[in-house]
């Protein structure tokens, strides 16, 4: 049970807030990149979602403001309303949405080789916020040299656009293998928008009960392998997270995914029925879009072993949307019927809850340090080889893929 001034502390996204000021210390996707020649996949979910008053999909919404196109595009991230676009020369901006003159959508706004430059009279922005031009003002005016628009950096990394959204000198945007390792076959993922605060959604990754009775009945694809064993579960404060062991020794199975901060949970990703033995792994990552709607981006990496990838049976993919559809709306539903930001004041944790309330703490530990200066945890800084790919595999196991990883 929370008060209600600890959820608001743990949930709120926008600037100044304590959650919000945490989660600008890390790198997040915003977006599948329009560059990505790779597969890529969107979420097919029809449940419906009111954004700004106007209903969708789950799926469209995920569309609208997750894959980006390359055309100037509306997106909204922990609560601030940018636009996202590439300038002529093709590099990727993120900047504030409305133009600091008199305010009309750079949405409408035209690409130049130098940036953007607003429909209304102009005025044009580079990828970093300075103003370059006001046509309407006299040759001689500095006051172009005045105006500084909201501006942050992007990088591209495995078909996805990473942002980072604090006042900072950005950390390492970090190289894990799902979406950095180039030897095998990469789908990014986009699991749409979901109206629910971030945080509801991160805990269900550290909730590995839920697996056996949520997912237990139609379409749980491992029910076969898992039947009705509850797991025996093990949560461990790790560099970066917690790792999460979910046992189930009866049916011989051993399983770990590891929750890395700010909002990734890294999982392995067995093969349909658990038919194929091939590694698999995967990562979801959770970007705020404001206090009550999410974005979902995951991604599947196959790798290769001794030079070739598998065989795969009629009717698997690489990507694990279809394979996981129906957790994924299972778990949608289960997310979704807490509201859309949970009252935790009227919760009753139990013995199994014991993963919800570390990762509850370790936010809070994030957050002090945040409010004391200090970088938080997975906040990567200095590292030595900032290039390198960072192989959590080791963490994140099932033992029905374990054979052939060796
Ligand atoms: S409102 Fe953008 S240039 Fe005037
Ligand atoms: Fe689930």
């Amino acid at each position: 049970m929370l008060s209600a001034e600890r959820n608001e502390r743990l949930t709120r996204v926008g600037p100044g807030t304590p959650a919000g000021e945490w989660l600008r210390r890390y790198w997040h996707p915003i977006a599948v990149s329009d560059r990505w020649e790779g597969i890529s996949t969107l979420w097919q979910c029809s449940r419906t979602v009111s954004f700004e008053g106007e209903r969708g999909t789950a799926e469209s919404w995920g569309e609208r403001l997750g894959n980006f196109e390359g055309a100037p595009m509306r997106v909204r991230i922990l609560g601030e309303d940018l636009v996202l676009f590439r300038d002529g020369a093709g590099r990727p901006g993120l900047i504030g949405l409305h133009c600091p003159h008199r305010g009309t959508s750079l949405e409408h706004g035209r690409i130049e080789e130098r940036g953007i430059s607003c429909c209304y009279h102009g005025w044009l922005f580079d990828i970093e916020g300075r103003c370059l031009e006001m046509p309407a003002e006299p040759a001689h005016s500095n006051f172009p040299e005045k105006v500084r628009h909201t501006a942050y950096p992007l990088r591209e990394m495995g078909g996805l656009l990473w942002a980072y959204m604090g006042r900072d000198e950005p950390p390492v945007l970090p190289r894990f293998d799902v979406f950095a390792r180039t030897d095998g076959v990469r789908t990014v993922e986009n699991y749409g928008l979901w109206p629910v605060n971030w945080l509801q959604i991160c805990e269900n990754s550290v909730d590995q009960v839920h697996t056996t009775i949520l997912h237990g009945g139609a379409g749980g694809e491992r029910r076969d392998i898992w039947g009705d064993e509850m797991p025996r579960i093990v949560w461990e404060e790790e560099t970066l997270g917690i790792k999460s062991s979910a046992d189930r020794p009866e049916r011989g199975n051993r399983r770990a995914s590891y929750y890395v901060m700010p909002t990734m949970h890294r999982l392995p990703q067995p093969w349909p029925g658990g038919r194929i033995r091939w590694p698999r792994f995967s990562a979801n990552w959770r970007t705020p879009v404001d206090d009550r709607n999410t974005l979902v981006f995951a991604a599947c990496f196959t790798p290769e072993i001794d030079g070739r990838l598998p065989d795969l049976p009629d009717g698997v993919t690489f990507d694990v949307t279809n394979s996981i559809r129906v957790h994924r709306e299972q778990d949608f539903v289960a997310i979704a019927s807490q509201g859309p930001v949970f009252d935790r004041a009227t919760e009753r944790l139990a013995t199994s809850d014991e993963g919800v309330i570390l990762l509850r703490r370790l936010i809070e530990r994030g957050i002090g340090d945040v409010e004391a200066g200090r970088d938080p945890k997975g906040v990567l800084r200095d590292i030595e080889e900032p290039d390198a790919v960072i192989d959590l595999s080791r963490i994140a196991y099932d033992s029905l893929v374990e054979i052939a990883a060796e």
